[in-house]
């Protein structure tokens, strides 16, 4: 058993109360790679943001569980090295879906663990959460619970419509399992395509795909039933058509991947969301940057020669969220 704190991480709770004031998100970063993390931390550190890093399931199975833990000890030390006296780093668990991986992550140094009850039926998602808070409280660990389906896939779990939360429930589902934050489903989806083109209508000029707005008014109607709590938006990259046609111009083939839109991801920033999550992002500015550098460089095969400008643009695009859409630079 190793404790967080004694790795440089730190909670969720101070980061997201001064969020929630504040107006503005903090951001989410899912990581499978080196690359990623430090393209992360560089941000992190030149906007002066918190920012939580977060290890899915599959980021487990892909990169090991031990291996990504001591890669998030890495980026605190790494945030020192860069000039950051105070790093605020969260090492969060995305999608958890038992209490064991809750355990085993908060066991070695996770300091936020989300529970994914969100395909369960309502009462056995208060079940589990509770018993995962009850763990993870012991310990000074955050706890993220879902509430709602987004459509897509989580994780293994496939909702192929999504079911907006209810706001009805979401009182007594915050009372009765004591959860930190709560991911609600709003109208996003995880991935590249998060509307089928039959939901948008298309630019005229652009031919590109305009996806419908958010429901905001669901939104809204949480934050009056619990004001001043910490509210989570999955499914939120914004799928930027210049990576998207940079992929497809040198061999790829993602037509008509569309996201959220980033006034909409500004104006949700505002609101009592205080954590936003962002992978596929990161994967098509990742895809894009070394798409174009294999096509123009055919002769190169050191992968320090391709990953650089794929770390460059990674970290130009979380600098942007940071600055540009999420607002949490100059907070440390
Ligand atoms: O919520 C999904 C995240 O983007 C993680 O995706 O399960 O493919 O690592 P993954
Ligand atoms: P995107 O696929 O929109 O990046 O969503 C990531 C996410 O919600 C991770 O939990
Ligand atoms: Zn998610």
């Amino acid at each position: 058993m190793i404790g967080y704190k004694e790795l440089g991480l730190v909670n969720t709770k101070d980061m997201f109360a001064k969020a929630v004031k504040g107006g503005y998100a903090i951001p989410a970063f899912n990581f499978n790679t080196m690359e990623q993390m430090q393209a992360i931390v560089q941000a992190a550190v030149e906007t002066k943001s918190p920012v939580i890093m977060q290890v899915s399931k599959g980021a487990r199975n892909y990169a090991n569980a031990t291996i990504l833990r001591y890669m998030a000890q890495g980026a605190v030390e790494y945030a020192k090295e860069l000039g950051c006296a105070n790093p605020q780093i969260v090492l969060h668990l995305d999608h958890g879906d038992s209490f064991e991986i809750c355990k085993d992550c908060i066991d070695m140094g996770f300091s936020s663990v989300m529970i994914d009850g969100s395909s369960l039926p309502y009462e056995e998602n208060i079940a589990l959460t509770k018993k995962v808070v009850e763990y993870a409280h012991a310990h000074d660990v955050s706890v993220e619970a879902e509430l709602g389906v987004l459509a897509g896939v989580e994780d293994e779990v496939v909702a192929e419509v999504s079911h907006y939360t209810k706001p009805e429930e979401v009182v007594d589902f915050a009372t009765r399992t004591g959860c930190d934050s709560l991911a609600i489903s709003i109208g996003t989806s995880h991935g590249a395509y998060k509307f089928k083109p039959e939901q948008c209508t298309r630019d005229p000029k652009t031919g590109k795909l305009v996806p419908p707005p958010l429901a905001f008014d669901i939104l809204y109607a949480i934050e009056e039933k619990l004001k001043g709590f910490p509210i989570v938006l999955h499914g939120a990259s914004s799928v930027p058509q210049d990576e998207v046609d940079t992929i497809n111009k040198f061999g790829g083939k993602i037509p008509d991947a569309v996201g959220i839109p980033e006034e909409q991801l500004r104006k949700a920033a505002k609101s009592a969301v205080c954590k936003i999550n962002i992978d596929s992002d990161s994967r098509l500015a990742m895809t894009a940057a070394i798409r174009k550098y294999m096509a123009e460089n055919p002769d190169h095969f050191d992968p320090r020669q391709y990953l650089k400008p794929a770390r460059d643009n990674m970290k130009k695009m979380y600098v942007h969220k940071i600055v540009n859409v999420l607002g949490s630079n100059d907070k440390l």
